[in-house]
């Protein structure tokens, strides 16, 4: 289990904790956390999961594959270095203490 932080754009913060095998787009869901759409379910194609990884985060993520890479160029807002869809990041024990960004809009 990891305690996942979201932050809205407004700052507001929802701290839940996130059961693996769930990613950390399924866990905002599962919390009814606004401000991830995930219109398509999870599978690397709608880009309505997007989310920053906070700058100063240590919490080791998966690498990004190719998909994901193409996906976060059709965003809503822009994508940055930071960027990842929180579909393709699968939650464990590692991700402990994630802090994510939600973008001002996802569609
Ligand atoms: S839910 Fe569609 S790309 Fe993540």
């Amino acid at each position: 289990m990891a305690k996942i932080t979201y932050q809205h754009p407004n700052g507001t913060i929802t701290v839940v904790d996130v059961q693996a095998p769930n990613t950390v787009m399924r866990g905002a869901k599962l919390n009814n956390v606004d401000g991830i759409e995930a219109q398509c379910g999870g599978s690397a194609q709608c880009g309505t999961c997007h989310v920053y990884i906070d700058e100063a985060s240590t919490v080791p993520l998966p690498p990004m594959d190719e998909v994901e890479d193409d996906v976060l160029y059709g965003t809503a807002c822009p994508r940055r270095e930071n960027s990842r869809l929180s579909c393709q990041l699968p939650v464990t024990d590692d991700l402990d203490g994630l802090l994510v960004h939600l973008p001002e809009a996802q569609s």
